[in-house]
């Protein structure tokens, strides 16, 4: 047999083929089961022993052959189709980009996100708070008493029907987020820091400075030693990272709050150019919020002893800072949800 003329007719098969497939036909043909290499490989048993040595041997190296050159085709192919793939599907860098449709950050919520920046890695602690709430925990434990008018009914909210409450008492959509100086209070032994942020709700009238829900801040710090000077560092300095300057025009005004004593309330300066609030010291005082030293009869109406135990409140309202900051004008268009005032005020997630 002559096995020379034999991988001549085998390799011209192999390189004859055109393709991938056809190429695995041939194989199949010449090494598959019933191939003829096979063939020639299972008759070496039938052979004699010398025969087997000579033929055996010559029929293995036309296998290693003819092996490599589909090897060789199989590579051929593989290359082709990288290449043929790399000029189909080049990639035209100078392509506009699809835009990429994505949604903004409400300022709100940017807002708090803010807050928890700045006041996290000063080991406060944050908590959600509730929003029905019932008359004990927003006003009486606020040391708020009946006759205030906070308590009358045009500027609560209250809410029918007989929920269950610790103290017998009505249900209200809470007036203030200081509700949860009460209920962190409550459940949790000084020294402590709480920053409590979420919706607030009152009866007012709906127009460009108010509405009936908004949010609130409030920022509690019970520690000892703990005086009027750090309320007003806290204070300053939190205006200062929100609005991002140190040169804020702010002042404390004495003022009262039943659950807090001294109270003040903190205004900022601000004139308003191109229908935005810009600070300036020529402007007219603007409150933002309201501060103080906890009251000791809130401290009480905690189960605490206010001999032991004292530390300052704030609450501030949101809308209120957040209008400031990004010169908004009518707090009822943080609620429309328009689209064109969302993606103008709104802040893109990937940015913050
Ligand atoms: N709860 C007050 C308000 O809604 C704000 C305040 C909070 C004042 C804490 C003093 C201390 O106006």
């Amino acid at each position: 047999m002559d096995f020379d003329i034999l991988f001549e007719k085998f390799s011209q098969l192999v390189l004859e083929s055109q393709s991938f497939a056809e190429l695995q036909n041939v194989k199949a043909q010449i090494l598959g089961k019933n191939g003829e290499i096979t063939d020639l490989l299972k008759s070496i048993s039938s052979l004699s022993i010398e025969e087997k040595k000579t033929f055996g041997a010559s029929v293995n190296i036309l296998k290693n052959k003819v092996e490599d050159i589909v090897q060789k085709r199989a590579e051929h192919f593989k290359d082709e189709e990288t290449r043929l793939k790399l000029e189909t599907e080049r990639l035209d860098i100078s392509l506009p980009l699809t835009p990429l449709s994505i949604g903004k950050i409400h300022p709100i919520t940017r807002l708090m996100m803010e807050i928890e920046n700045f006041f996290k890695p000063q080991g406060f602690t944050f908590v959600d708070g509730q929003e029905l709430e019932d008359e004990w925990h927003n006003f009486d434990a606020l040391n708020i008493p009946h006759h205030h008018p906070a308590r009358q009914d045009h500027d609560t909210f209250y809410v029918k029907g007989s929920l269950k409450s610790e103290s017998n008492q009505r249900h209200v959509l809470r007036t203030h987020t200081s509700n949860t100086q009460i209920r962190y209070l409550k459940d949790h032994k000084p020294p402590l820091r709480m920053i409590s942020h979420g919706k607030v709700y009152r009866s007012d009238a709906i127009d460009a400075t108010h509405t009936p829900m908004f949010h609130q801040m409030e920022c509690l710090v019970i520690e000892p030693k703990i005086s009027f000077a750090h309320l007003k560092h806290t204070i300053q300095t939190f205006l200062e990272y929100i609005f991002g300057s140190t040169n804020i025009p702010i002042r404390f005004r004495p003022s009262y709050f039943p659950f807090t004593e001294p109270s003040a309330e903190v205004d900022v300066r601000c004139i308003s150019k191109n229908n935005q609030l810009i600070f300036s010291n020529e402007g007219n005082w603007m409150e933002i919020l309201g501060c103080g030293m906890v009251h000791p009869n809130v401290i009480k109406n905690c189960n605490l002893d206010p001999n032991q135990y004292q530390g300052f409140a704030f609450g501030v309202g949101l809308e209120r800072l957040a209008m400031l900051k990004y010169g908004i004008t009518d707090i009822r268009q943080f609620y429309n949800n328009h689209p064109d005032w969302i993606n103008h005020f709104g802040s893109n997630p990937l940015c913050i």
